[in-house]
């Protein structure tokens, strides 16, 4: 009985470590063809990026025609004002990952010529570690501070409850295990 407690102890840890410590590749937009200019107000790369939640050690990945875009990461300001002429980093090579080490904001815009102006930018927030292990309980960053998309505490809230769910799951099994033993 002991042993199938540790095991069951074991093989819980390691569902949790499983679970919270993987790095995520996100296709920005989803598709290999959306790093653009949105089609409407409706389909911005911002409502995508709404609707994830990015964590530390992640990566963002773009596809796109590296002969006419490119993706540049840049300053607050010159994401507002989508000035294309100082970026923190240019990359056009078609096929580009970008990681995101340290939690906060990250502004895209287009390289090419008037595309951020119609809107063809993203803002991705990325969630601390420890904002991580709070999940949705804790209030996202606050979307006026950034000037960037309201944060959807919705699918990570969600994927949190699913984790609390199989935790007392587990909890309770433990539980009974322990009981029986007594
Ligand atoms: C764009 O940024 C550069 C460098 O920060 C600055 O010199 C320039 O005036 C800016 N252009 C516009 C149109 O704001
Ligand atoms: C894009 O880059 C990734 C890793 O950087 C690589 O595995 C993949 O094969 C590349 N895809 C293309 C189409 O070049």
């Amino acid at each position: 009985m002991a042993s199938l407690l540790s095991s069951t102890l074991l093989s819980l840890a390691l569902l949790l470590i499983v679970s919270s410590s993987e790095a995520k590749d996100f296709l920005v937009g989803g598709d290999t063809e959306a790093w653009k200019i949105p089609s409407s107000k409706s389909e911005t790369l911002n409502r995508w990026a709404e609707a994830h939640r990015f964590q530390v050690g992640d990566s963002l990945v773009w596809k796109y025609d590296g002969t006419k875009d490119s993706v540049l990461e840049v300053r607050r300001e010159d994401y507002l004002s989508c000035n294309t002429s100082s970026p923190i980093a240019e990359h056009k090579d078609g096929n580009t990952t970008v990681s995101l080490p340290r939690s906060g904001p990250y502004y895209f815009i287009s390289g090419a010529a008037g595309a951020c102006e119609k809107g063809e930018k993203m803002i991705v927030v990325v969630m601390s570690k420890r904002q991580r292990w709070s999940g949705g309980i804790s209030p996202a960053p606050s979307p006026v501070e950034y000037d960037g998309p309201a944060m959807a505490p919705v699918s990570g809230g969600r994927k949190l409850a699913v984790r609390i769910k199989g935790g007392l799951v587990g909890a309770l099994t433990l539980m009974g295990l322990v009981g029986m033993i007594l």
